[in-house]
């Protein structure tokens, strides 16, 4: 089983949106799927109730974290999405050091990333193993917002995905109806721009993978080596 945890400091930056939109794309690649809503606002349990289907969205404490996922792992889950709030520093320490992956959307704005330090400070204090990549989300159609914010975001050293999600109506509209992109607008631009970061995640899963399975650097410190 694979722990992804959608993190992030900045309220609104995406975090949700991606968490579902990611899971919805595993679910229909035949995948084991849970989300794990670690947010008291519950925004991913809130659209699955607009949804009322799969896949499975459950609300849960910080610090029953492990059990769940105890659980999951015992009923055969393939994949566990774990989404976070914005603030609770005790949620995102919780879901780092659970996660083979760690993701954090943001907006390509100066705003935004200068809270992604803070972010990374609280994933360091977690002392995970997991990978870690930022994925730009929002993105306008026009300008320069997204290279110049790719160029802040690895100046700290920090990856960033070959990949990104525009701003795009398609979000909004999906998330009222509890669909995500890819189901409100199957050949829609948002549908394929979700596609691309899914197969671009799953191959950084399986290349957690491979380096675990080598005992390299196991637990010492968080890598920041998503190789994007
Ligand atoms: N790429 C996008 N294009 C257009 N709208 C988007 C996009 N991504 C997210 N949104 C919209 O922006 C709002 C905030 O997104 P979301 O709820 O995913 O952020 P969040 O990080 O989970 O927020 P919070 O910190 O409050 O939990 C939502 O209304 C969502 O539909
Ligand atoms: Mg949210």
């Amino acid at each position: 089983m694979k722990v992804i945890s959608v993190l992030g400091q900045k309220g609104g930056s995406g975090k949700t949106t991606l968490t579902l939109s990611l899971a919805v794309a595993a679910y229909k690649a035949n995948k084991s799927v849970a989300v794990i809503d670690l947010d008291p606002q519950a925004s991913a349990c809130k659209w699955g109730d607009r949804r009322n289907a799969d896949p499975v969205i459950i609300s849960v404490q910080p610090a029953r974290l492990r059990n769940v996922l105890a659980t999951a792992r015992e009923n055969g889950a393939d994949l566990v999405l774990i989404d976070t709030p914005g603030r609770l520093e005790q949620s995102a320490i919780a879901a780092a050091q659970e996660a083979d992956l760690i993701l954090i959307p943001c907006r390509p704005t100066i705003k935004d990333t200068e809270t992604i330090e803070s972010t990374i400070s609280l994933i360091r204090a977690a002392r995970t193993k997991a990978k870690l990549a930022v994925i730009l989300n929002g993105v306008p159609s026009r300008g320069a917002q997204r290279e110049q914010a790719e160029d802040a975001i690895r100046s700290m050293a920090i990856p960033v995905y070959p990949f990104f999600l525009s701003n795009r109506v398609a979000f909004t509209h999906a998330d009222v109806l509890g669909l995500s992109a890819q189901e409100f607008e199957p050949s829609g631009q948002g549908a394929r721009e979700i596609k691309e970061i899914y197969r671009f995640t799953c191959e950084l899963l399986n290349s957690a993978t491979s380096q675990q399975s080598k005992g390299k650097n196991h637990g010492k410190k968080t890598r920041l080596t998503a190789g994007a």
